[in-house]
């Protein structure tokens, strides 16, 4: 069970916590990746069961009491050490403001603690925002991002962009810093 992660933003007035997701936030889950009109739409039924089976490897942001944000990801069943982040994605009046990449660092911080020394995402071409959002983790963490070809465009029945894979290692908890 992660702990919560709460602030209060003094420009916004807002409330924010980042913690992990529970049954009762698929649905806002399923909403805001539709909306993004970016995300691979999985179906409502995926967003519960994640937030069923796999809460300790995702979060979601409640800023006010409402889901603005969420991380879905897993270990890989083969190296457990490996994090793989499937989606992350912010409704768009919270956008700009450092959610994603906060919600990434909490994440990252909790599974580091629970052995987690590797993450991998996958990325097309055409999402720089995407690119901008992992780099920039990868620069609070002090590791390497690398970027290799994973899915080509020949491999999706019905028309899909590439997927890169980028890689952030090594990761290691914030309190290995000092
Ligand atoms: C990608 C996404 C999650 C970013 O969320 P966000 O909360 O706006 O991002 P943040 O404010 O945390 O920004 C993190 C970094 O990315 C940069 N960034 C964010 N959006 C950007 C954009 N559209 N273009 C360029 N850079 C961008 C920020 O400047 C920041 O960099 P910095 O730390 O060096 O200043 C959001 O745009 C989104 O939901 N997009 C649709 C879904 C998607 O593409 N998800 C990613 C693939 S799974």
């Amino acid at each position: 069970m992660q702990i919560p992660i709460s602030k209060f933003d003094a420009i916004s007035q807002q409330t924010i916590e980042i913690r992990e997701p529970v049954l009762a936030d698929g649905a806002q889950m399923w909403r805001i990746a539709q909306d993004s009109r970016v995300l691979d739409t999985n179906s409502s039924y995926a967003y519960l069961l994640w937030c069923r089976d796999f809460p300790n490897t995702s979060m979601v942001a409640e800023i006010d009491g409402e889901v603005a944000g969420f991380v879905i990801g897993y270990t890989r069943p083969a190296r457990p050490q490996t994090l793989f982040v499937w989606q992350v994605a912010v409704d768009h009046p919270h956008r700009g403001h450092g959610l994603g990449v906060d919600m990434l660092d909490a994440l990252l911080e909790s599974c580091a603690a629970q052995g987690v020394t590797q993450l991998e995402t996958t990325i097309s071409p055409d999402n720089p925002a995407s690119v901008a959002m992992f780099a920039s983790l990868s620069r609070r963490r002090g590791a390497a991002l690398t970027r290799t070809p994973l899915f080509t465009a020949d491999q999706f029945p019905g028309g899909h962009q590439p997927e890169d894979l980028y890689r952030i290692a090594p990761l290691t908890p914030q309190e290995e810093w000092r």
